[in-house]
This record gives C-alpha cells, sequence and structure tokens, in this order.
C-alpha cells in the first residue's frame, strides 16, 4: 500500500529538475502523475516513471495560458474523474541586476512564477472545491521570502507572491477540505542550477557546486527527490491538519547570521 494510492496529481515543471523528482516520488508513493511541461522532453520522463511500472501520463502545456491550462486541466479530469494534487512548480529566473532589467524579462519570470501559479490552482480548484478535497504544494523558494542574492529582485518578487498566494488560498480553501501549502527549496541541484554554475565557471563547473555545498551545514545541495518526499508528506493523510504554511528545505543553507570569518 503507498500512501497516495489512488490519487491524482499534476505536477508542472516536470519534464526536468524539482518537478520531475517529485512526479517520480509521487508514482512511486502509489498515485497517478501527470507531468505537465512546455518541453517536448516532458513525454520521455513520464514513459522514464511507466517503465518502472507506476502510473504516470503527460500534457504540453505553457502554463502562463490560462485557457490551455484550463483545457488540459478538464481534459486531466474527463480522462481520469477528479485531481487530487498539484504540484504547482513550474518557475522560470534571470539573474540581472536591477538596473539592467527590462520589462520583457521582468514579464517572462512574472507569467510563469506568478502567472502561472495563479492559473494553475486557479484550473484545479473548481473541481477540488466539488470533491471537498485537495492538496495544492507550491514552489516558493527561499530566495526573496528568507534571503536575496545579486540579480535576484525580480524573481525574489514572484516568490513572495507565491508565498503570499499559498497563504491566502489557504485561508479561503480550508473550509473546502483543501490544504495549500509550500515549499521553499534552498539550492537544488537541477539542470537549472547546473547551467548557472556552467555560466558561471565554463572552465570547471562541479568546482562551482562544491563552493556552494562548503557554505551550506549539510555540505552538499538538495537532491530532487528530497523535495518530492516533502512534497509526499505534504500532500499525504499524514499531514492533514497542516495548511498555509511554507516549509523551508535548504540544508540549512539559510542559517548563517554573518559570513564567518573565522572559519572562512
Ligand atoms: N533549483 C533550485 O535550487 C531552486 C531553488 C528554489 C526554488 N526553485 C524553484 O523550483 C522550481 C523548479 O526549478 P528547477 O530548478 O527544477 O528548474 P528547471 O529549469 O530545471 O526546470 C523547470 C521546468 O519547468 C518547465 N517550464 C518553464 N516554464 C514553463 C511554462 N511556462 N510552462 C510549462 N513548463 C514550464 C521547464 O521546461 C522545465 O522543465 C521553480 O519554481 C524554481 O523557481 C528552484
Amino acid at each position: 500500500m503507498g500512501k497516495l494510492d489512488g490519487r491524482i496529481a499534476i505536477v508542472t515543471g516536470a519534464a526536468q529538475g524539482i518537478g520531475n523528482g517529485s512526479a517520480r516520488v509521487l508514482a512511486k508513493h502509489g498515485a497517478t502523475v501527470i507531468l505537465v511541461d512546455f518541453a517536448e522532453s516532458v513525454e520521455a520522463a513520464a514513459e522514464e516513471i511507466k517503465a518502472q511500472g507506476y502510473k504516470a501520463d503527460w500534457r504540453r502545456v505553457d502554463v502562463s495560458k490560462l485557457e490551455d491550462v484550463q483545457a488540459m486541466v478538464d481534459d486531466v479530469v474527463a480522462k481520469y474523474g477528479r485531481v487530487d494534487i498539484l504540484h504547482n512548480n513550474a518557475g522560470v529566473n534571470r539573474r540581472v541586476k536591477f538596473e539592467d532589467i527590462d520589462p520583457k524579462t521582468r514579464d517572462f519570470i512574472f507569467g510563469v512564477n506568478i502567472i502561472g501559479v495563479w492559473n494553475m490552482a486557479k484550473a484545479v480548484y473548481p473541481y477540488m472545491i466539488k470533491q471537498q478535497y485537495g492538496r495544492i504544494i507550491n514552489t516558493s523558494s527561499v530566495t526573496g521570502t528568507r534571503v536575496v542574492d545579486e540579480g535576484q529582485t525580480t524573481y525574489s518578487m514572484t516568490k513572495g507572491a507565491v508565498s503570499a498566494l499559498t497563504r491566502a488560498l489557504a485561508y479561503e480553501a480550508g473550509p473546502h477540505g483543501i490544504t495549500v501549502n509550500a515549499v521553499l527549496p534552498g539550492w537544488v541541484r537541477t539542470p537549472k542550477v547546473e547551467q548557472v554554475c556552467r555560466d558561471n565557471r565554463p572552465d570547471d563547473p562541479e568546482s562551482a557546486m562544491r563552493d556552494m555545498a562548503a557554505f551550506i551545514p549539510l555540505k552538499r545541495l538538495c537532491r530532487i527527490e528530497e523535495i518530492g518526499d516533502l512534497v509526499a508528506f505534504l500532500a499525504s493523510d499524514e499531514a492533514t491538519y497542516i495548511t498555509g504554511t511554507e516549509m523551508v528545505i535548504d540544508g540549512g543553507s539559510t542559517l548563517p547570521e554573518t559570513f564567518d570569518i573565522l572559519h572562512a
């Protein structure tokens, strides 16, 4: 018996990275997982999960387009009868200092991280109300909500918005048996983060990974499956009384009060 047996779960941004790890863990616990992404590789990602004997399906959608998102969710419910879990995870980032960022980049980041998250929640919500059951887990971040780095003004703003939506929607959704929570990852080893390391140190990207890990109390980056474990917990009957919360999962990376010059 898996703790998510019989549940229907939608995971966005599931072709790679955190969404992919989450999809695999939810499927391992018995859920039928619909992997959603605009990347073509989402099909292969779903097939890989099915090849391991778990239940998976896929849909190609740009989460920033409400009509497409609604049609996708309607189609999933028509096929599977319900939608129990949404891991609202697709997100993008561009590191640009505030004086250099332009409205086009701003709108691109807002479009996925704010509008896309809103669209997905909006599309599943009527079905969850009808069922009087639902689990919405939004991917926020420690960036913007707890800590900041250079070039992260716009991204930070979107993650603040995701955390705010989590609390406000949890308040409204509670009476309908729907919980809404956010996961706040620190550094997770995903293709996006690997790209950041390649961009910064093209000659030795692994040295950038090692240097980042050195500043994290647990001395390593998070694995995508570890975010999946937290999402599975929040979606399960072990978390029936948890709503409106933000769960930091960062290996302690946000703990230091100041840069420790004595041990550097
Ligand atoms: N990696 C980290 O260290 C980290 C830390 C904190 C928060 N996060 C958040 O976790 C989430 C996933 O990040 P990741 O590192 O796995 O990123 P990633 O770039 O490796 O994967 C993101 C996935 O989302 C998909 N996607 C992007 N825009 C989309 C759209 N408009 N419609 C549908 N799919 C879309 C991409 O195709 C990709 O498959 C994001 O919300 C990110 O902000 C990541």
